[in-house]
């Protein structure tokens, strides 16, 4: 399939285009660079030994696009571009809101033009909001509690309309957990820019002396040891799910939700420990306050896409953790 994927030189972006390399598909990648490296993209295709094509194209920019798929024949689109950063996106709503839904709206406007119908998107576990039960299955009410949530809520809204009334459209919207590790190569990674705001990357920069300590938001949740849980999934699992949705909406075109989890939750201090473990490293950390607007405890059902993708987590946190240090310690400061 030549599939189009936007987003593709960042974090699982880049991950997912191994992956469809592997699969013998080809690839185009779409990004504006904006949170990313076209370096990514270069080991890509060192580590498969395919090539795959690159545009530097802001999806805000129509013509750029229109240009793009009169020209190629794009079946399928996977879309991960947009922004992430949960607080950014209380201080800048309008760019989030303009980057993630209007960037998404215009994708699909020339998808349609050019009767390209199928398409996989990055949603969040965020969507979620505050869980009233763990673990959370795909019809748990969804409350996102910041912009970030809300414009990948809308975007869910505007697909699944899209759906609603063109029954042409293919889409399968993947609410991913919490993402972490990296290629086993070391040589694709999760590279954040300046100081990271998720757990994983701040633990890697603390191993390799970045940072000098952790700071561990609240240890007095209502968990074993007063930490908050999170579903952590490898990213090369989070990737081969990608592959996988597309192939069902091949055999089975419709719109479907997954969930992209393990199932299985750990606290703060487990992963710091299983960390420690792998890495052979000690790391420093304090006990701060509760960071405002996280929940005690989040973890996926995941019987949905086992049941009907056969999809399920295969790497644990220990090869997470070591694949996350193998990264980080080939690549101190990332792509750059
Ligand atoms: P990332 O920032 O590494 O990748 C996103 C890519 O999109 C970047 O390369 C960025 O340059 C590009 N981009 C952003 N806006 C663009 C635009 N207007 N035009 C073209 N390119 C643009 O993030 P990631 O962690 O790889 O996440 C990928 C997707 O998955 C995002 O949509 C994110 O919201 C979603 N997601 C991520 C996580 C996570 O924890 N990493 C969890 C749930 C969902
Ligand atoms: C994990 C745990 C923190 C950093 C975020 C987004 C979510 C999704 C995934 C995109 C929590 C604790 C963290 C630190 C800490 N992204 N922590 N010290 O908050 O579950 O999810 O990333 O869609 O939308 O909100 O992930 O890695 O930030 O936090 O103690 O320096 O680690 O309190 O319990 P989170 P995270």
């Amino acid at each position: 399939m030549r599939i189009l994927v936007t987003g593709g030189a960042g974090y699982i972006g880049s991950h997912t285009c191994v992956e469809l390399l592997q699969q013998g598909h080809e690839v185009i990648v779409v990004d504006n660079l904006c949170n990313s490296k076209e370096d990514s993209l270069k080991r890509v295709q060192e580590l498969t030994g395919r090539k795959l094509t690159f545009f530097k194209i802001d999806l805000l920019d129509r013509k750029s696009l229109i240009d793009l798929f009169d020209t190629l024949s794009v079946e399928a689109v996977i879309h991960f571009a947009g922004l992430k950063s949960v607080g950014e996106s209380v201080n800048l709503p309008l760019r989030y809101y303009h980057n993630n839904v209007t960037g998404t709206m215009l994708l699909c406007e020339v998808m349609a033009e050019h009767n390209v119908t199928t398409m996989v998107f990055s949603s969040s576990a965020t969507v979620y909001g505050e869980p009233k039960t763990v673990p959370i299955d795909e019809n748990a009410p969804l409350a996102p509690t910041n912009p970030y949530g809300r414009s990948k809520l809308m975007i869910e809204t505007v697909l699944k309309d899209l759906h609603a009334a063109d029954k042409r459209w293919n889409i399968a919207l993947l609410r991913y957990f919490n993402p972490v590790g990296a290629h086993p190569s070391g040589l694709i990674g999760e590279s954040p820019q300046g100081i990271p705001n998720n757990l994983f990357p701040y633990i890697t920069q603390v191993a390799v002396g970045m940072l000098s300590k952790l700071s561990i938001f609240g240890d007095d949740y209502p968990t074993a040891d007063g930490t908050g849980i999170r579903d952590y999934v490898h990213v090369l699992d989070v990737a081969r799910g990608h592959t996988k949705a597309l192939e069902r909406l091949a055999e089975r075109p419709g719109v479907v939700t997954y969930n992209l989890g393990t199932g299985k939750g750990y606290t703060v201090l487990e992963v710091v420990s299983a960390f420690e473990k792998s890495s052979g490293r000690k790391i420093p950390y304090q006990i701060v306050s509760r960071r405002a607007g996280d929940s005690a405890e989040s973890y996926a059902d995941t019987s949905l896409i086992k049941s009907e993708l056969g999809w399920v987590a295969e790497k644990g946190i220990d090869e997470m953790c070591a694949d996350a240090w193998n990264w980080q310690s080939k690549n101190p400061r990332g792509y750059t």
